[in-house]
């Protein structure tokens, strides 16, 4: 009888081993997808080469309802802010976090500040973000000709 069994058990441990095997590599693949994790979206080379036209307006869209280019609002005013040192504006109020920063507002400082200000400055006062890289760039991009860059 056992002489008979023999080669099922045989066949039983080979695919036993087969799904074993087969587990550990889809294991390992899914890890290996999620260490990956999703791509940057704040390529360096969407920072630079925005459309000024496009950033008018998403500048206009976005912006203006705490900013404006030559008056103080909810946020300071924005002609001169590209080269300008982070929270130097002496008449507006700014966050002491802002204030005591000393971040240049350049391609990559504002990248990086309308991405998640509370990342880059802690304690600062800007309560939103602009999640789409194009559009970063654009906005930047027109900041930028704004302040005879
Ligand atoms: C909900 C209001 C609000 C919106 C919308 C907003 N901001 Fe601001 N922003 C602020 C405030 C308030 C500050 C001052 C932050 C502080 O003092 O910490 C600020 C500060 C800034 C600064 C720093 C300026 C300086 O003088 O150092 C930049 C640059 C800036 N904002 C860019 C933008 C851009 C570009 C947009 C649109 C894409 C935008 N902000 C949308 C409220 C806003």
């Amino acid at each position: 009888m056992s002489s008979l069994l023999r080669p099922f058990r045989w066949i039983t441990s080979v695919s036993l081993a087969g799904l074993v095997l087969l587990a550990a590599v889809l294991a390992v693949a899914s890890w290996r997808v999620s260490i990956a994790g999703p791509l940057p979206s704040d390529d360096p080379a969407q920072i630079t080469g925005g459309d000024t036209e496009e950033g008018a307006r998403t500048y206009q869209s976005r912006c203006t309802g705490c900013h404006s280019l030559d008056a103080n609002r909810i946020g300071p005013r924005h002609r001169g802010v590209y080269g300008r040192v982070a929270g130097s504006l002496p008449d507006f109020d700014y966050s002491s976090a802002l204030t005591q920063s000393d971040i240049v507002w350049n391609d990559e400082t504002l990248n990086a500040w309308l991405i998640n200000p509370e990342d880059l400055i802690p304690g600062q006062a800007m309560g939103f973000r602009l999640n789409d890289a194009q559009a970063r760039a654009d906005v930047i991009a027109y900041l930028r000709r704004e302040s005879g860059k």
